[in-house]
């Protein structure tokens, strides 16, 4: 389980996980767990959600209120509160909620529910899937989706190497340096080259495990869902395809020897 986070300055963090997902080289289950409103599936999937192909009714909300009387939460009860991911078809959705309002509902007993479903699907002796959540902003502490992120693998800080998104991310990577043990937390340089990796590294002293190149018309295809028919053929494409390769295998191999997590290093090329 591979979570995204960011601070307050909407460096990508959305984007990336939408990115990742649509590269991703194995069966996927891709959580929307933003408690400021879920994006992807009005954003990368819009067209799909547009033509009722998918519903923000079916999700983290559904899955919550489903399972309010539940202690012990079960692969197969989050499981049919997953959705088609039309672009991608080794990947399931869980959407995220309609509206910001609906984090009170959930709340931080709902969020464990969540990370129980998403751990337990990861942990289906045979079937396990691989998830990636956008767990949004951690700019507001009281909404912070804590659970998810303590369940995580990995834990991804979005950041661009720019003042503006250095400035706002300094906070979260307090906030999480709190709760996350250190060698489960790395970057997720957003818009970048090497050298903004390197900068990035050297400034938080954090790993980047992904970095994804400055590409606005390929970034609306994740952001917006924007058509575009050879976005794999892209640069972006290309490096996020490559990048989710990448971060499977090292996660992977990590839940046996976690010094091996390797960093990113490098020019997205
Ligand atoms: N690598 C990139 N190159 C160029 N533009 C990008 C890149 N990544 C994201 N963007 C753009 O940045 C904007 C914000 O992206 P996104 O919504 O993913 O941010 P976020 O961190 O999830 O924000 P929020 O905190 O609102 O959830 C979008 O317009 C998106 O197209
Ligand atoms: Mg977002």
């Amino acid at each position: 389980m591979i979570v995204l986070v960011s601070g307050k300055s909407a460096p990508g963090a959305t984007t990336t996980v939408a990115a990742l997902a649509h590269g991703w080289p194995a069966p996927l289950v891709l959580a929307d767990c933003d408690p400021h409103g879920g994006d992807l599936a009005t954003g990368w999937l819009s067209t799909w959600w547009l033509g009722g192909w998918l519903g923000l009714g079916v999700g983290v909300l559904s899955f919550v209120t489903a399972t309010r009387h539940t202690t012990t939460v079960t692969a197969d009860q989050l499981t049919g509160h997953l959705q088609a991911v039309p672009p991608a078809p080794h990947a399931r959705l869980l959407a995220g909620l309609a509206d910001p309002g609906q984090a009170s509902a959930v709340g931080e007993a709902g969020w464990r529910r969540v990370a129980a479903g998403l751990s337990a699907l990861a942990a289906v002796p045979r079937g396990g899937v691989d998830v990636l959540a956008d767990c949004g902003r951690l700019s507001d502490g009281a909404e912070v989706p804590w659970p998810v992120l303590e369940a995580a693998d990995l834990v991804l800080l979005a950041v661009r190497p720019v003042p503006r998104h250095i400035h706002a991310a300094q906070p979260a990577l307090t906030a999480l340096r709190q709760r996350i043990p250190g060698e489960r937390l790395g970057l997720a340089v957003c818009g970048t080259s090497a050298l903004g990796v390197r900068q990035l590294q050297g400034l938080f002293g954090v790993p980047a495990r992904v970095s994804l190149p400055e590409d606005a018309e390929a970034a609306r295809v994740f952001s917006d869902g924007a058509a575009h028919r050879k976005i794999a053929r892209t640069l972006f494409g290309r490096v996020a395809a490559r990048s989710a390769q990448r971060l499977r295998a090292t996660t992977t191999t990590a839940r046996s020897a976690p010094s091996t997590l390797a960093a990113v290093n490098g020019t997205p090329r």
